[in-house]
């Protein structure tokens, strides 16, 4: 039999994920683990290059959950996919040194999410890991030699970086890493915030998440942003750009009732609020079955812990392959026998 295909991705461990994160990924993720040997890993070396404090790191162990249930929530099933945490395979760190000779400073400076990341967290000298970032990612992707990396559209020019460093790598030394692609997220969809803002995000306060109960998607929706120029229910609406109606198209399996809504609210035939409370129901069946798998998760007694060294032990095995491959490839395995 052909050896399956490898995927790797991740997240870092700086909170719970949304409905943005399912429509741009975990819904690929779930599907793509039927026909590769996917692996998913735990960034908390990444989260360092933005969060270092103590209280940061405190938090990683419990983030780290919150982040595996909401992987299994949705349907990632541990029999399929390796889950594990970075910084419990300590190969990555010595894959990231070598790597860091094969690119130049000016190329991670051209990197378009430092200058990013720095705006957005008011940075003005970032660190040699912030600026190695993509580095470290690269190592991340090749220390299992991943074939394929599916991720958002921002994620682009890390891709880029870490097929350029496997190129040079294998052109300096010998073939010793695939060229990895990246899979560029469900048809590159970025679901709005409720507020409108065009990404959904944590840190804009503009998230539902996937572990929001019934309470909290209602009272969510309720307040969402819909059509600023429409004042009473009567005047006619915009359907385009209003995020309620974003909403239905992505979670609304009824297509019927959402292009009767359309069509009323288009013809100032229907108010925001019963547009908002149809949206919740969809929303809410959307939700169940992720929340009981929760539910169901949290009811099994160390479970997590089972599926992180479990997960953790196979990359590690993984992870010293390459770097034997690699050191051997390079001649700098000196005094094994
Ligand atoms: N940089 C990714 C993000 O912020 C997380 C990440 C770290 C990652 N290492 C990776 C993604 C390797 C894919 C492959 O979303």
């Amino acid at each position: 039999m052909q050896k399956r295909k490898r995927i790797l991705t991740g997240d870092r461990p700086t909170g719970k994920l949304h409905l943005g994160h399912y429509v741009g990924t975990l819904a690929n993720r779930v599907l793509l683990q039927d026909e590769y040997d996917v692996c998913l890993l735990v960034a908390d070396y990444h989260m360092l290059t933005t969060r270092n404090g103590k209280e940061h790191i405190q938090e990683v162990s419990q983030n780290a959950r919150e982040l595996i249930l909401d992987y299994l929530s949705v349907g990632i099933e541990p029999d399929k996919t390796t889950i594990y945490i970075q910084s419990m395979v300590p190969e990555v760190a010595e894959i990231f040194l070598i790597f860091s000779m094969l690119v130049t400073v000016p190329r991670l400076q051209r990197v378009p999410t430092l200058k990013d990341v720095m705006r957005d967290l008011h940075i003005e000298n970032p660190s040699a890991g912030l600026l190695n970032y993509p580095v470290l990612q690269a190592a991340d992707i090749l220390i299992v030699r991943a074939d394929l990396v599916p991720v958002g559209k921002d994620q682009e020019s890390h891709i880029e970086v870490c097929r350029e460093i496997a190129r040079r790598f294998n052109q300096l030394y010998g073939e010793v890493f695939p060229i990895p692609e990246g899979l560029f997220g469900g048809d590159g969809a970025t679901l709005v915030g409720t507020d409108g803002n065009a990404k959904m995000s944590k840190s804009l306060d503009n998230a539902i998440f996937l572990s929001d109960d019934e309470q909290t998607v209602q009272k969510k929706v309720m307040g969402m942003y819909t059509d600023p120029t429409r004042l009473r229910a009567t005047d006619p609406g915009h359907v385009e750009g209003n995020p309620v109606f974003a909403y239905h198209d992505a979670f609304n399996p009824d297509t019927a009732e959402v292009e009767e809504l359309k069509e009323r609210y288009r013809n100032g035939k229907v108010g925001d609020v019963e547009v908002k409370k149809k949206l919740i129901a969809a929303l809410n069946t959307f939700l169940q079955p992720i929340r009981e798998r929760r539910e169901s998760y949290i009811a099994q007694a160390g479970v997590i812990d089972d599926i992180i060294q479990t997960g953790t032990a196979t990359v590690g095995q993984e992870a010293r392959e390459t770097v034997s491959k690699m050191r051997e490839a390079m001649g700098m395995n000196y005094y094994s026998a």
